[in-house]
């Protein structure tokens, strides 16, 4: 290299390295927008569609309590939400937790429903691998959730636990608050049996999220 290609060079060099330290506080730099004017902004975009699409995009009280604290709710706040959830929580009036693990694998796998391309009368799925591990020979899965692979056999298919899952999937937030798992039941996504099948899919030995 020659010293003129060489001083070239390095003067690059140097203009990436003084070039960076800006890209890189342009991407971090706390940004504070109104949050009135993000409101604004879906109320316009979703300013056309029926008034049941319109209430989806309402949060509820418990949303906005996470929605204020950034999800880091205070212990009080976290307290008041899980009793508020846990109010919502319709248990399975046979006293019976478990399903089908088949049908819960179905459920488990199907991502449609609460789209507005959906055909009328679309059952919606859970689409719980899209944040969850569940089944070892599926390998595409995301990882916002923990691992539920040997779930059942991990809790000794206890009753407690049993029930306590159901809880967590009928409504998310009367387990954990500010959970960002979707609040299945409370939410009228899956109905009661969608919940058991999923349950069975969770508790049953024979499932192949336990094997
Ligand atoms: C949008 C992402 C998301 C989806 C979809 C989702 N989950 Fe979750 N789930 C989470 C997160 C995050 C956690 C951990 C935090 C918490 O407990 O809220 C969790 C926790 C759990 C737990 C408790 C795990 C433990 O170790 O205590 C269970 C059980 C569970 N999910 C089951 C399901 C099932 C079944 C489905 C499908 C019907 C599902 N999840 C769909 C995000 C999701």
């Amino acid at each position: 290299m020659t010293t003129s290609l060489k001083t070239a060079a390095l003067a690059l060099a140097a203009g990436l390295f003084t070039a960076l330290p800006f890209a890189a506080s342009a991407q971090t730099a706390p940004k504070t927008v109104d949050p009135a004017v993000v409101d604004a902004y879906i109320k316009s975009t979703f300013g056309h569609s029926s008034p049941e699409w319109l209430a989806r995009i309402e949060p509820d009280e418990t949303l906005k309590t996470c929605n204020r604290f950034h999800n880091e709710v205070p212990s009080a706040e976290a307290d008041a939400i899980v009793k508020r959830e846990l109010a919502r929580v319709v248990y399975p009036a046979d006293g019976k937790f478990l399903g089908d693990w088949k049908a819960g694998r179905k459920i488990a796998d199907n991502g449609r429903g609460g789209q507005f391309s959906d055909k009328p009368g679309t059952i919606s799925g859970g689409n719980c691998y899209a944040c969850h591990q569940l089944e070892k020979a599926e390998v595409s899965f995301g990882t916002l959730g923990p691992s539920l692979t040997n779930y059942g056999k991990d809790r000794k298919y206890a009753p407690d636990e049993i029930k306590t899952t159901f809880t967590k999937i009928y409504n998310s937030q009367a387990v954990v608050a500010c959970s960002n798992m979707p609040r299945f039941g409370a939410n009228k996504v899956l109905d009661e049996q969608q919940i058991k099948d999923l349950l069975a899919l969770l508790f049953d030995p024979e499932s192949p999220v336990n094997k």
